[in-house]
């Protein structure tokens, strides 16, 4: 298909019309030209295709589908392989359900336990988001349907969504609110992007030219269209000047004919539109001609996927005296509404019908289970009998296995949470069955972290996130053992909200989100901080045990233009066959910018049988080392000594080693009079020529020789006290302590030769 062919035949009109959606989920057709409309859908963990009639919170109904675990739950696996199978299994259901291009994945940080839409996103860390969605990205589009990564940019909070700015300093949207984008990108070329409803810095991401294209295409090379989040234009001629391509769903024609306009008089170039036209184009007919409606959507395997994908979700954050896995022949309590109905996947956009969902009572059938309601989330109360209904169950069990967590109206796109607690009845009820029953184990679903005021009276807990239709099935696999738990911490449980770094500024004032802790968001601030939090970043347990030896680094120096290997061994040493999640964290010795004491820049997972050893290898290249500089606006690495970790998690770090990393580059210096002796003394260049300047200037302040200083003086200012001071010292510093026109001139000579290089 020639499209730039196909674009000088159409008009005006048509090519701004088609710049927005006919509907709330088609992209125009211009059928005179034989241009095909094209169906988009949410997304991301299954399909959200409205048959009828459209809304974008998922309010009607959509048609029955397959809900796979949300991203918190899958960020959980560790497992780009499994990610890359899930996204297969949907690009699947959408080339039979004939739609271009689902809506996900979601990539956004979690900067707090309160954001709303948390358990659609993967993780606090941006490393991990990037490439989990990378590889789910790549299993969608190797079926030749699209993804659209969203929500583009720092779209971290729900409050405000539509107008809030979210006011975020350069070096923190570049190592922390961009790098999942920026991955996705660079490794996967998603066919599409979706902007936030925010602004950022003050400017709407859906008209913000240095987002949608200085940085999303000039640096990072995208090729795809960028389409609005639903409704999120606001001056739609801006926006297709900054390089936002489709508005969605539609303004039912009022924008199209600014566009008109503007091209009409002059103020938008008609060739910026035609660029527009060209890249909607271009994935409509990439889709169209690879469209294979014929394409087996088996429901049942991807339930069974979706069992499977569950099961490696999990993440097991308390086993005391190993109390699970449990015995099939023991006679178990299950207790709590979740058992009976599962919370699985949030609410909002991302809501899918399923076509089926098993519970863990119904995947335990046939074991010997008594189940109690203990509370109703429709009322979020317990009652005294249902309590006591509970705490009976409970003592006649050999095991109480309570399922709590989040209901619906506690987390869902739209509003963030106001707190970070469980439901009161459910903490009660918890509290009261551990009494009743020593050996008490509590399952989550929950799309981000609670507070668990009861964590020393249970002995296990096992995190289920939100695991989609299937996730009775994995539940109960897991917990009778048939399943190893696999899964690790995406993010950090603090202990109490207030323990969040973005906890003082949250949500923001009025429109005005600052994002005022900057890079230190979850381990980041905590590892920093030293703080005590309830589970770190990266924990699981396991039924098994494993060890890691042999750290093995391939040179102790390289420079930044060179890649570095790190190869582990890791062994199974338990007596279960389990999955073992190989972090390696680097971290940067000594720096003359703020930076955490180590951020995740490798992992995988690994299967191994009892006493079976693999090794496992990492390539770690100059991102892994560098930080934003914003003096130069590109990432650097200082040169000098960095760690590189081996950990379980980022609280247990089992591995170090240490090289030398080399910067190729020299940061431009330039100086003046009010630059200080401390930084021009880093400099080899400039201590040389400063040095008399500097021998003059130590004696106005070094102390007098011992025997012309009395007691006093000398207690007052020590000699390493005085150059103490001379560092930081001005340049000018010669000249008003004593100096003459002479020392100026001479002062001024030194710096323009300094600066000349
Ligand atoms: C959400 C998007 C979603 C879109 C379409 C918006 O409200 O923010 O994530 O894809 O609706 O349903």
């Amino acid at each position: 298909m020639d499209i730039k062919k196909l674009i000088s035949r159409m008009t005006l009109e048509e090519k701004a019309g088609l710049c927005s959606g006919a509907d709330f989920w088609h992209t125009k057709a211009v059928e005179r030209l034989g241009i095909p409309a094209t169906m988009v859908s949410d997304g991301p963990h299954g399909l959200r295709k409205q048959d009828e009639e459209g809304d974008h919170l998922g309010i009607n109904d959509s048609i029955k589908a397959v809900c796979f675990p949300a991203a918190s739950a899958t960020a959980a696996s560790f497992d780009k392989n499994l990610l890359c199978r899930m996204g297969e299994a949907v690009g699947d259901s959408c080339q039979h359900e004939k739609l271009s291009v689902v809506l996900g994945p979601a990539v956004n940080i979690k900067r707090s336990p309160l954001c709303g839409r948390n358990f659609e996103y993967f993780s606090e860390d941006p490393y991990l988001a990037g490439k989990l969605s990378a590889a789910f990205i790549h299993g969608v589009q190797s079926r030749n349907v699209g993804t659209s990564i969203k929500h583009f940019a720092a779209n971290s909070q729900e409050h405000r969504r539509m107008s809030s700015s979210a006011d975020v300093d350069e070096r923190t949207l570049r190592e922390i609110y961009l790098p999942a984008f920026e991955t996705a990108v660079k490794e996967e070329q998603p066919w599409t992007v979706m902007c936030s409803y925010n602004r950022i810095n003050g400017v709407y991401a859906s008209e913000n030219p240095w987002l949608l294209t200085e940085v999303l295409r000039d640096e990072w090379g995208f090729e795809g269209y960028v389409m609005s989040d639903w409704g999120a234009v606001s001056n739609r001629v801006a926006g297709v000047a900054a390089g936002l391509d489709l508005e969605m769903p539609s303004s039912g024609g009022i924008n199209d004919r600014k566009i008109v306009k503007a091209v009409q008089s002059g103020e938008l170039d008609e060739k910026v539109l035609d660029r527009a036209v060209e890249r909607i184009l271009n994935i409509v007919f990439r889709y169209t001609e690879n469209a294979k409606p014929d394409t087996l959507w088996d429901k049942e395997a991807q339930h069974l996927l979706a069992a499977e994908i569950a099961g490696d979700c999990m993440v097991l954050l308390k086993n005391e005296d190993s109390v699970l896995p449990l015995h099939k022949e023991d006679e178990i309590a299950f207790i709590g509404e979740f058992a009976e109905k599962p919370r699985f996947q949030g609410g909002g956009s991302s809501h899918i019908n399923c076509f089926r969902t098993t519970s863990a009572l119904e995947a335990a059938e046939g074991l010997h289970i008594t189940y109690a309601q203990g509370y109703s989330t429709k009322t979020d109360s317990a009652t005294e009998e249902q309590i006591a209904e509970a705490v009976a169950a409970a003592k006649k069990a050999k095991v109480a296995v309570v399922f709590a967590g989040l209901p619906d109206v506690y987390e869902s796109e739209g509003y963030d949470r106001s707190h970070m607690r469980m439901p009161e009845c459910q903490n009660r009820l918890i509290e009261a069955v551990a009494e009743a029953n020593p050996n008490t184990v509590v399952v989550l679903h929950n799309g981000s972290p609670v507070e668990m005021p009861w964590i020393g009276k249970v002995k296990a807990v096992l995190e289920a996130y939100l695991g989609g239709q299937a996730v009775g099935i994995a539940t109960v696999r897991v917990l009778f053992g048939e399943v190893n738990p696999s899964g690790r911490l995406p993010e950090t449980f603090p202990k109490k909200l207030s323990d969040n770094p973005s906890y003082l500024f949250y949500g923001g004032e009025g429109d005005t989100a600052e994002y005022r802790e900057g890079i230190f968001v979850g381990y980041r601030y905590y590892d920093r901080k030293e703080a005590e939090v309830l589970f770190p970043f990266g924990y699981g347990l396991s039924y098994t045990s494993f060890e890691y030896s042999n750290l093995r680094l391939s040179a102790e120096s390289i420079t930044d233009q060179e890649t570095l290997t790190a190869a582990v061994t890791v062994k199974n040493t338990g007596s279960r066959a389990g999955k073992a999640v190989v972090q390696l964290y680097v971290g940067d010795e000594e720096s003359t910018v703020f930076r955490p004491v180590r951020e995740l820049k490798g992992f995988e997972k690994v299967e191994l049988q009892p006493g079976e050893a693999k090794d496992v290898c990492f390539t770690l290249d100059k991102r892994a080392f560098a930080y934003w500089n914003t003096q130069i606006h590109d990432w650097h690495v200082e040169t000098g000594s960095f760690t590189v970790e081996i950990g379980h998690s980022s609280r247990d770090i089992t591995l170090q080693a240490k090289v030398n990393v080399q910067s190729t580059v020299e940061l431009p210096r330039h100086y003046t009079m009010d630059s200080i002796f401390m930084d021009l003394m880093a400099d080899p260049r400039a201590k040389t020529a400063l040095k008399p300047l500097l021998d003059g200037l130590r004696a106005v302040f070094a102390p007098a020789p011992a025997e012309e200083t009395t007691e006093a003086a000398s207690e007052a200012i020590s000699d390493e006290m005085s150059l103490a001071m001379l560092n930081y010292m001005p340049l000018r510093g010669v000249i008003s302590f004593g100096g003459d026109e002479k020392a100026e001139m001479m002062v001024q000579q030194i710096l323009d030769e300094l600066n000349k290089a």
